[in-house]
């Protein structure tokens, strides 16, 4: 089966294509490489640097590789630029998105995994934070992918295209060759451990008087390699049900900044300096997963579900690979 995987030369789209071939499925990538690298992509793999907007290209590749699903992961991601720039978040992640639907849709093509986000709950009323948790997204980067959700709703209902749309939590970790290369980068483990390499001066912990037991805002971190096994099982759940979902991916667990820092600190050997800055606007304190949907209904287990594995495989990474993909 090819399946057309969008953003594909990102982080999380690089490891999921890398599954999608280990599990004898065809991957075909589209990415406009705007953030994403050439060097993430096995050669051996077809790849298109094109834009998920550009009708014609979308329905030719649809074509040349028989696509009969489509992975989406491309879309821009940085939640403060959202705020200053609405306008280059709906335009990228809603209106191509639309395009990209409709030359699939034109194509015959049924099958949609979306890369959704928690950050499309907003701030949390109560956590471990379920699916059923209201969805009221506090920026447009949250709106967006929001906006993604219902619309696939709408193609459901009147085109019949089944969708799984997976709320990621916060992505992290690498394979042996495969891992996070942002730039600008704004996730923290990758900035911990650059801090490390001594790439950076220092690492900046936003608020540490926040109400946990530390004081630091506490996330969910979940394998990069875990979450591309869930596109996998979402992929089979809609050719199984014929359904379309919604489903978590986290571990369920939460570590506070510091824990993060300090479990780097351990893992590293290496002492990493911190500077405690004033907390940012609309970071909640705590943002942690239910995930137990996607266990009971696709099958889906964490099997790096530690806050040190995950580390560690990062640590490994950014060791072997100190300029990323070398720009
Ligand atoms: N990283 C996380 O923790 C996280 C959490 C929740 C949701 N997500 C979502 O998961 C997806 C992947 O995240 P990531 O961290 O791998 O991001 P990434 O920036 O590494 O990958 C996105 C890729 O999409 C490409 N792209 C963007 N717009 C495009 C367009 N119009 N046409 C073609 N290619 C385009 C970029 O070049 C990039 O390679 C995104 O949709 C993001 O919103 C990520």
């Amino acid at each position: 089966m090819s399946v057309l995987v969008t953003g594909g030369a990102g982080y999380i789209g690089s490891v999921t294509t890398e599954a999608l071939r280990l599990q004898g499925l065809t991957p075909v990538v589209l990415d406009n490489l705007v953030y994403g690298h050439r060097d993430a992509v096995n050669p051996q793999i077809a790849f298109y640097q094109g834009d998920i907007g550009d009708r014609v290209l979308v329905e030719e590749i649809v074509r040349t590789h028989g696509v009969s699903a489509c992975i989406h992961f491309a879309a821009f991601a940085y939640v403060g630029e959202s705020v200053e720039k609405p306008a280059k978040y709906f335009e990228n992640n809603v209106a191509k998105t639309i395009a990209l639907l409709e030359s699939l849709q034109q194509s015959d093509v049924k099958k949609f995994v979306f890369s959704s986000t928690c950050a499309s709950y907003g701030e949390p009323q109560y956590v471990p934070i379920d699916e059923k948790h209201p969805q009221s997204p506090t920026n447009p980067y949250g709106w967006s992918k929001f906006m993604v959700e219902r619309i696939l709703e709408s193609y459901d209902r009147s085109y019949g295209m089944k969708s799984v749309a997976l709320r990621y939590f916060n992505a992290a970790g690498a394979t042996e060759s495969l891992g996070e290369d942002h730039d600008p980068e704004t996730h923290l483990i990758p900035l911990v451990l650059k801090t490390a390499l001594g790439q950076r001066d220092s690492i900046s912990i936003f608020g540490d008087d926040y109400s946990t037991p530390d004081g630091t805002a506490i996330r969910d971190y979940i394998h990069v390699s875990d979450l591309s096994q869930a596109h996998l099982k979402a992929l089979k759940y809609i050719d199984r049900t014929g359904n379309s979902d919604v489903f978590n991916l986290g571990n369920g667990e939460g570590y506070s900044v510091k824990q993060v820092i300090d479990t780097s600190k351990k893992i590293t050997g290496i002492a990493i300096k911190t500077e405690v800055a004033p907390r940012r606007a609309g970071d909640p304190s705590r943002l942690v997963a239910d995930a137990k949907k996607a266990g009971t209904v696709l099958g889906w287990k964490p099997e790096f579900p530690k806050l040190e594995e995950i580390i560690e495989s990062a640590w490994k990474w950014h060791k072997n690979f100190p300029n990323g993909y070398g720009r």
